[in-house]
């Protein structure tokens, strides 16, 4: 009788999951492309009416904190879904906490996308999902693409790219088929994902053709033995894993009605840093858009895609376009001190001149919201033009240095929200260290937070005005869990050595980042 009870539960299990690992939960990442109002000035930029905020969508949130924290710091209503019930549990759990006008289910793509009681939406975004799911699903959310987007209104997609995966596709196959059909059923995913990297090294050591023919399989392998273990779980050991070409995801949207815009990753319109000047030239001769983004791909080799569509582009002219940058605005989020003024893309790394960056960072150095028009205007003593003032809060904005600032009204819907969803997040620090940011209301999303400091805001709601005490307390939790802190590669073992360690964090922490929190209306 039990093992029959165990059978049906095997059963059950295998039904709602289709496949996809669920025995255990997801990271809890934050995606900043998730947020509505980062769409703006990608789509400006490209030339673009940018799309409206009001109501929005969030397909497959995993845990759900990009979709809670979007809900809250931006004041706007939210649906979202995710078919993981301990997933769904947890995000639930955040929105309850902040009373945000959220509305998450844990419901499969086909029922959610086929209800019949949601409303039509600004934005519908799936991160991590469109490769990883079933044709079958895939045709769901085109549907629901189809018939739920509001004309006008932004769809974010990122998804696993080809040429990108072509070479590693074969590894991946051959260590799905090594966890499902050689490991033990009861050995659970994450011996089983052990267990089929060991397999790997030997069949590397027997050295085989294919891994001479694709050296940089070996690598990646050993970049995987860093990552997440509950991260390489969903990104690689499911049923379904489908790295696709552009122009096979151009197609499949064809009927949802939506053309593709530009990309999600800032740092993606800056050629100089992605692209050589041989290769710029060719893609320069190319005038088909989405032609263009293919031989991209090659160019760069791309793996993952994030991207900006939206059903019905409004094109502007270059008056209405420079008149939206103007009023567009903006926010430093990090200390001047902390900015290295170099950049990273694909083609490597690029120095960030001095004379042009300085003068902007000094502008924006009172962490207070500023229009592009308004640093446009103060820089301009330093021979600093319009365009180049646009160009680098790009880049310092893909760089993470800079966000875009919600307007008035929207930061003063969210701000008693945003407290109460950080508040919980705070909360939780003291005893799990898996969410490393807090919302800002200023930017309608996330800023990076660690735990230390998570605790240390903590300490300062409860009334703690002295960096000391902050630490003491810091350190009190993580004591009780065993903790250690690791300075330069080596552990700190004894109390002293943690508390001073901390000690030196939290003065930091009061001098350096604590005035942006506050300013950013975090702390
Ligand atoms: C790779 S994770 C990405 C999660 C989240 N978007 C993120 O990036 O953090 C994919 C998510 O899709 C959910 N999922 C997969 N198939 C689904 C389905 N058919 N219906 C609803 N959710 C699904 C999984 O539970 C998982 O949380």
């Amino acid at each position: 009788m039990l093992q029959l009870i165990s059978i049906r539960y095997k059963l059950f299990m295998s039904n709602w999951t289709s496949g996809y690992v669920a025995d255990i939960g997801y990271t809890y990442g934050y995606y900043k492309e998730l947020n509505p109002q980062r769409a703006s000035l990608a789509f400006l930029n490209a030339g673009y009416v940018p799309p409206s905020l009001g109501t929005h969508c969030e397909l497959g949130f995993g845990q759900g904190l990009s979709v809670n924290i979007h809900a809250a710091a931006s004041g706007s209503i939210w649906y979202g879904n995710d078919f993981n019930p301990s997933q769904a549990a947890f995000a639930q759990s955040l929105a309850a906490s902040s009373g945000a006008d959220a509305h998450l289910t844990d419901e499969a793509f086909k029922d959610f996308c086929n209800r019949t009681d949601l409303p039509e939406f600004d934005s519908i975004g799936l991160h991590g999902i469109w490769s990883w799911i079933s044709d079958e699903n895939r045709a769901i959310i085109v549907d629901f693409i189809r018939r739920k987007l509001k004309v006008g209104g932004v769809l974010y997609i990122s998804y696993n790219t080809l040429p990108g995966w072509a070479s590693f596709a074969p590894m991946r196959h051959l260590m799905t088929a090594y966890s499902s059909s050689q490991t033990a059923n009861d050995l659970g995913i994450l011996n089983k994902i052990q267990n089929s990297l060991a397999f790997a090294d030997k069949l590397i050591q027997s050295q085989p053709q294919f891994i001479k023919s694709n050296p940089s399989i070996v690598f990646k392998l050993e970049k995987f033995k860093e990552q997440n273990p509950r991260y390489l779980a969903h990104e690689f050991f499911n049923k379904d894993w489908h790295p696709m070409y552009f122009s096979t995801v151009a197609e499949q949207l064809n009927s949802a009605k939506v053309e593709f815009v530009c990309s999600a990753h800032y740092l993606d319109f800056v050629d100089v840093i992605n692209l050589t000047p041989v290769q710029s030239n060719l893609l320069n001769e190319i005038s088909d858009l989405n032609f263009r983004e293919s031989v991209r791909d090659f160019m760069i080799n791309q793996q993952f895609r994030r991207e900006y569509w939206v059903k019905g582009p409004q094109k502007l002219t270059k008056f209405q376009q420079l008149n939206l940058i103007s009023k567009h605005r903006v926010v430093l989020t990090s200390p001047k001190s902390e900015i290295e003024l170099k950049v990273s893309g694909n083609a490597g790394q690029a120095n960030l001149s001095d004379a042009i960056y300085s003068p902007i960072l000094d502008t924006l150095s009172d962490f207070e919201i500023a229009s592009i028009e308004q640093i446009s205007i103060a820089v301009s003593k330093f021979e600093i033009n319009f365009d180049q003032v646009v160009q680098s809060l790009i880049i310092l904005i893909g760089a993470g240095y800079v966000h875009s600032a919600q307007d008035e009204t929207e930061i003063q819907k969210s701000l008693e929200i945003t407290k109460k969803l950080n508040l919980k997040i705070l909360q939780r620090s003291l005893f799990s260290g898996d969410i490393l940011c807090l919302a800002s209301p200023i930017t309608g999303g996330a800023i990076p937070v660690n735990r230390f400091q998570q605790l240390f805001l903590f300490s300062i709601n409860n009334g703690k005005p002295d960096p000391s005490e902050w630490a003491r307390a810091a350190w009190s939790t993580l004591k009780s869990e065993k903790q250690r802190l690791v300075k330069e590669g080596i552990t700190l073992e004894s109390e002293d050595d943690n508390l001073n360690e901390l000690e030196i964090q939290a003065q930091n922490f009061a001098i350096t980042r604590l005035p942006i929190l506050k300013a950013l209306k975090v702390a």
